[in-house]
């Protein structure tokens, strides 16, 4: 049997993003230069039932059975078990690997989840549609973020752009002109479930003054997607400026992505801020097409130590 081998995108939020938690719109984008891969040998001599996980980036090799119920690798395989209802797959090995910087806010553990769910489904013959894929990756997120609202999960498993409402169907967007975006890292490792913790604090403590800045986060969000439908993309520049203060006034941002997004903008970036979680990761900046070279120089001049250089391409709605 030949081996199966799949990958998954990593992700930027363009809007929106920690107000997702709270129910507003945010929306979000395939990176397709980063990306998860998860290959599935068949392996013949070994018992029915035996599969065995290898992660060499992350220092991790164990077979199925002895990983505890909490590791998100055998969790995620344990998922599209009990989803066939198979107890004893044929006997494989599952070799993860990934492009994608962890922590950063590239999305990178919805990635493996979403590459490992295809790749092993589809090596017990079975190709899940995106939803559930995105629903398996889900209960993966779940048990290592608290609260996610779905966000990372779904815009990687259907690879397309989304405007997304959690628990609501996903709304695949239809950008009518495509556009470059300049992602810089700030080398900061940072865990989303702690900003998303602080701020579920801080939200506690003034609920009135943080639901206001989550509205006007959705208002935001709303209206980057009409500019976004219409192709009026230079227009998405000042969303992102005042998305960023928002995220800023959430206490979400950091003086490494504040340094970042102020460089982007003297570079002549439409606009700039940071995306994902926050408190370090990455910044996105809205690129004019022939000043992309020039802002990731200065990104990278300010202090970023990596920087990718993404379009968001064009898409015809469906008829
Ligand atoms: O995984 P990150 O760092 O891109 O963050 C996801 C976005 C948040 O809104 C901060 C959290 C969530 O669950 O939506």
């Amino acid at each position: 049997m030949p081996a199966i081998a799949v990958t998954a995108p990593g992700k930027i939020i363009l809007f929106g993003e920690h107000a997702v938690v709270y129910g507003r719109p945010a929306i979000a984008a395939p990176v397709e230069q980063v990306r998860a891969r998860v290959m599935v040998t068949a392996e013949l001599r070994r018992r029915p039932g035996s599969v065995l996980i290898q992660a060499p980036d992350l220092g991790q090799q164990a077979y199925l059975d002895a990983l505890p119920p909490t590791d998100p690798l055998g969790l995620a395989v344990r998922l599209v078990l009990e989803h066939l209802g198979l107890e004893r797959p044929p006997a494989c090995t599952l070799r993860i690997s990934s492009t994608i910087p962890i922590a950063s806010g590239l999305g990178s553990g919805a990635a493996i989840s979403v590459a490992l769910c295809q790749a092993f489904a589809e090596f017990l013959g079975v190709e899940l549609p995106a939803e559930t894929v995105s629903e398996l990756a889900f209960g993966v997120d779940k048990i290592h973020h608290g609260t996610p609202s779905g966000i990372d999960n779904t815009v990687i498993a259907y690879a397309h752009p989304v405007f997304f409402i959690r628990d609501q169907l996903t709304q695949l967007l239809q950008p009518a002109s495509q556009f470059t975006i300049v992602i810089a890292d700030t080398g900061v490792r940072s865990p989303t479930a702690a900003a998303v913790g602080d701020l579920r604090k801080a939200w506690q403590a003034d609920p009135s003054r943080y639901e206001s800045l989550f509205d006007a986060a959705a208002e935001i969000a709303i209206q980057a997607r009409h500019w976004i439908e219409t192709g009026q993309i230079r227009r998405l520049g000042a969303l992102m400026d005042e998305n960023h203060a928002l995220l800023c006034e959430m206490g979400v941002s950091s003086p490494e992505l504040d340094r970042l997004v102020g460089a982007a903008r003297l570079a002549g970036a439409w606009g700039a801020k940071l995306s994902g979680g926050g408190r370090g990761g990455n910044m996105i900046a809205l690129a004019p097409e022939e000043l992309t070279a020039a802002i990731a120089e200065s990104l990278r001049h300010a202090g970023a130590v990596r920087t990718i250089t993404t379009t968001i391409r064009a898409h015809k709605p469906p008829r």
